[in-house]
């Protein structure tokens, strides 16, 4: 792990945004096919290690249609990935409900599309790669923690 690591093994995952902003993630409290937004924060502190690149897209899947490439990296069947899109670095904000997008992640930009079942595969759009994966752990009271660094490079180039 390098100190400037945007997520190391033990950091929490905290709401972004919404009713629940800045309290833990827990497996638990997510639905199959729900994205929530959050960031992975030093735990000591609180705060995530870099505005950007420490935010994560965390979504449930259903455990029958999670693959192998996924499901090293799952806890709960919930997976995790970079929210820093690799084609040029929007936010990705959307699971998507129709079409090739249905139960995928999507960057709205220029309508990347990627598989959070198999490891944020790029499925369509201009992405040149996937998405970084935050393999998962849950800490004490279930709350979701990372269980290493991410898994690949976050965002373009
Ligand atoms: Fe995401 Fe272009 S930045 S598709």
């Amino acid at each position: 792990q390098t100190a400037s690591s945007p997520a190391r093994s033990g950091d929490l995952l905290m709401y972004q945004e919404g009713p629940k902003k800045g309290q833990p993630v827990k497996a638990a409290d997510l639905k199959e096919g729900v994205a929530v937004w959050a960031m992975a924060v030093d735990p000591a502190t609180k705060k995530p290690r870099d505005a950007m690149k420490s935010g994560v897209v965390v979504v449930r899947l259903k455990p029958s249609e999670i693959k192998d490439s996924s499901k090293k990296n799952a806890s709960g069947g919930v997976v995790a990935y970079s929210s820093v899109c690799t084609h040029q670095g929007c936010p990705v904000k959307e699971i998507g409900s129709l079409g090739q997008g249905k139960g995928n992640i999507i960057c709205t930009c220029h309508g990347s599309i990627f598989d959070p079942r198999d490891n944020a595969t790029v499925l369509g759009g201009p992405a040149p790669r996937r998405l970084a994966a935050l393999p998962l752990k849950a800490g004490a009271g279930g709350d979701l923690m990372a269980a290493a660094e991410f898994t690949g490079k976050i965002g373009p180039k």
